[in-house]
């Protein structure tokens, strides 16, 4: 049962039933057909009222449903808009709390609305690189104007109903009921009292019938679109979404009706939509642990310790500050404590100063802060992140000073970006308590969090650090144990290939200019100066001992060895004018380039845009492979959001597994096996990991 069916006193009332938010699924548009076939078969029922059960008027489409043929299956929500539009009886839409999509789309096919305060309204689908495919570009504008509803197709955002309400001459909502309370009574009494007018003779209204009133001309649209395309960051749904709302004032309903229709079917098959649709379902689906069941009881985190005040332990701090949770920081000495307070307090300072943080709310977050040099203060904490140096002795000192002190079940986190867990966590009589939490550099801003599950880790403990993640609005991917995790260990395999590049004849320019050109936030040699170069000297000079075999280009190490570790010493792959971040090209590091490719004996060769993307983004496509099929990422999409939310890679291309995916994985394998042929490059590395062999023969993708 998706919709249920009841007459109360001459009114037949429709509640959408379909858990979470009444998403209208193939059963549910089927059940509000026969439901309304039922009531205008019904003598004795006079009016009909759609409303939603739970937490929601209706969320739209039934996300379960995406790309698949059901979603289209008739009755489509098409089909039934014109059912409920095309009734001979009253349809009054009740419309409360989420009010979205679809749903929004099938309250304008009805012929009246009533609303509860408080409800949010929004026609989203631009954010998944659509436009509204149901009639709402064309009933929107003729039910709150042109502008308010191009604001709200443009942007996807969610507009509260009583604003909506004020708007001058709208016709959204023909009543406002007091409250969600006291909305499904007021439905009733307003359903009835349009029935009597109706019997009276007057006619149903209809949103499509509304004349738009002002007939704005090709110049308002003209401005529109360029405002748009200025912010849409190259992503077509934002400017077609001006063209169907255009459409709406020059067309005759019908004819909107099937250019929208028209527009939305060419943005299903943008490589944004996709890339968009497919981030969407990959932000679902990376919080479920298959072998951790969704009802496990969580343990509580009331409040937070946090060991090392430096640059992580600051950030991590902020976070659960401004979730509301307290935190207790410990360091081993007063100046480290008092830095890193200062630090905090800068920050904020900052938000107030740019408007994003008011004094008061400052105020209540200092208040949940507290330090201490005494690991006894931190007992009765029920969550605790370690981190302290990047050292295994450091760290084995504190996990055996938190072994003994902690309350028992109390979480054991390390922040560790390269250290064994699983070591960590023997250092403990608890390792089951024993979690990684690997948060990125700025803590308090990056989204992502590593949440790295040890051999011993219990299910509940990843349960409830998964829930906590989403309290401080961080996205989690599980990782499980190897060198840098999943972000980490890939990245390695990018900044190798673009050393090699350097070797072969690029500038660091060109691999940034190319790179930023795919859509990359910033090139390696840029992210390398604004992250510091010397962290990834450190990296590699272990990796020289570990594995001596492995093939480095060596022009980092000259760079490091010069001293010009990046924006920090005001020089790196880059020059940098005094307190400015703008990277130069610089004579010297270029000079050094060909100076080091001179004793490689290599000659420099043009390398084209589309090798230095092949070679960047493949080296982390096939090492992502590695990664799950070691199962260290439960799910290529997972590896996506890691290198989203983390690496700043192109959102319009879904992350660098479904990107591979959209390429065809027969081509990424026969690119791999042109740049095996590469002399200069590392020819093992680019066999194709066998995960990827494989489906690649068999014509499948990863995602
Ligand atoms: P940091 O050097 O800025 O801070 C470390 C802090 O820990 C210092 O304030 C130090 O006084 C304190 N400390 C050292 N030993 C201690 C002990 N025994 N007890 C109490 N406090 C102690 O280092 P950072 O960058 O904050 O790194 C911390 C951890 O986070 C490391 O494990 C690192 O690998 C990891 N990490 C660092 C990232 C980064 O971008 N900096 C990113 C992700 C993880």
């Amino acid at each position: 049962m998706t919709a249920e069916y009841k007459v109360h006193g001459g009114v037949a009332v429709l509640t959408l039933n379909n858990p979470p938010v009444n998403g209208l699924g193939y059963e549910t548009r089927r059940a509000l057909i026969e439901g309304l076939e039922r009531a205008q078969a019904d003598a004795s029922v006079k009016a009909i009222v759609i409303t939603g059960a739970g937490r929601a008027f209706s969320g739209g489409a039934d996300i379960r449903e995406f790309g698949t043929p059901k979603a289209l299956q008739e009755p489509n929500l098409l089909t039934v808009i014109r059912a409920v539009e095309g009734a001979e009886k009253p349809v009054i839409a009740a419309i409360h709390s989420v009010c979205m999509g679809g749903g929004l789309e099938l309250a304008l096919g009805c012929h009246y609305r009533i609303a509860a305060p408080g409800c949010s309204v929004a026609l989203p689908e631009v954010k998944l690189g659509l436009i509204p495919g149901a009639g709402g570009t064309q009933r929107l504008p003729r039910a709150i104007g042109v502008e308010p509803a191009l604001n709200m197709i443009v942007s996807g955002e969610a507009v509260p109903s009583e604003r909506l309400a004020q708007i001058p001459g709208q016709k959204l909502f023909d009543r406002m009921a007091a409250s969600v309370d006291s909305l499904g009574e007021e439905a009733l009494a307003f359903a009835l009292e349009v029935a009597g007018r109706h019997a009276q003779g007057e006619p149903l209204p209809r949103v499509r019938d509304v004349r738009l009133k002002v007939p704005l001309g090709e110049a308002y649209f003209q401005f529109a679109r360029n405002m748009v395309k200025g912010m849409a960051k190259g992503f077509p749904a934002p400017v077609k979404c001006v063209d169907a709302v255009q459409a709406a004032t020059t067309k005759a309903f019908e004819e909107g009706l099937r250019a929208e229709r028209d527009i939305f079917i060419d943005l299903m098959w943008t490589p944004e939509s996709r890339a968009l649709r497919h981030l969407f379902q990959a932000e679902r689906a990376v919080s479920k642990i298959p072998d951790v069941p969704a009802e496990i009881p969580l343990r509580e985190i009331k409040s937070v310790a946090v060991i090392g005040a430096g640059t992580m332990g600051g950030g991590i701090s902020m976070n659960f500050l401004n979730a509301g949770i307290p935190v207790k920081i410990l360091e081993m000495k007063q100046e480290a404590l008092d830095r890193g307070v200062a630090t905090i307090r800068k920050n904020y300072e900052s938000q107030i100063k740019k408007g994003k943080l008011k004094q008061d709310k400052y105020e209540q977050r200092m208040a949940l802060l507290s330090t201490t040099l005494d690991y006894a203060d931190l007992r009765d904490a029920d969550l605790v992140i370690e981190a302290v140096f990047e050292d295994l002795g450091v760290k084995e000192a504190v996990f055996r000073k938190l072994d003994e002190t902690m309350k028992p079940g109390a979480i054991l986190a390390s922040n560790t970006s390269t250290l064994d867990l699983n070591k960590i966590a023997a250092f403990t009589r608890r390792p089951e308590d024993v979690v990684g939490l690997h948060f990125f550099s700025p803590a308090n801003v990056m989204k992502l969090l590593e949440v790295v599950r040890g051999e011993k880790t219990a299910k509940d403990v990843l349960a409830t650090v998964m829930a906590l993640a989403k309290k401080i609005k961080k996205v989690a991917v599980v990782s499980g144990v190897c060198d840098g995790f999943i972000g980490n260990r890939m990245i390695e395999q990018y900044s190798r290939q673009a050393g090699f590049l350097l070797d072969e004849g690029c500038t660091p320019a060109q691999v940034d200019r190319a790179i930023e050109k795919f859509g990359f936030a910033m090139g390696p040699f840029r992210m390398g100066d604004l992250a510091g170069n010397d962290i990834g000297w450190a990296i590699r000079k272990r990796r020289y001992v570990e594995k001596p075999g492995l093939k480095y280009s060596k022009t980092a190490d000259l760079l490091c060895e010069r001293g010009r570790f990046g924006q920090k010493t005001g020089a790196g792959w880059y020059d940098y004018a005094p307190g400015k971040r703008d990277p130069i090209e610089s004579a010297e590091v270029i000079a050094m380039i060909e100076e080091h490719r001179k004793t490689l004996g290599i000659t420099p060769r043009k390398i084209s845009d589309e090798e230095i993307v092949e070679r960047l983004v493949f080296a982390l496509v096939n090492e992502g492979a590695h990664i799950i099929e070691e199962g260290i990422a439960l799910r290529a999409s997972d590896i996506d959001i890691v290198y989203i939310y983390g690496y700043g890679f192109p959102v319009q291309r879904g992350g660098p597994m479904f990107y591979a995916d959209e390429v065809g994985l027969y081509n990424v394998v026969q690119i791999m096996k042109r740049l095996a042929k590469n002399p200069y490059d590392d020819a093992e590395f680019w066999k194709p990991a066998p995960l990827l062999a494989r489906l690649a023969s068999e014509g499948k993708t990863f995602n």
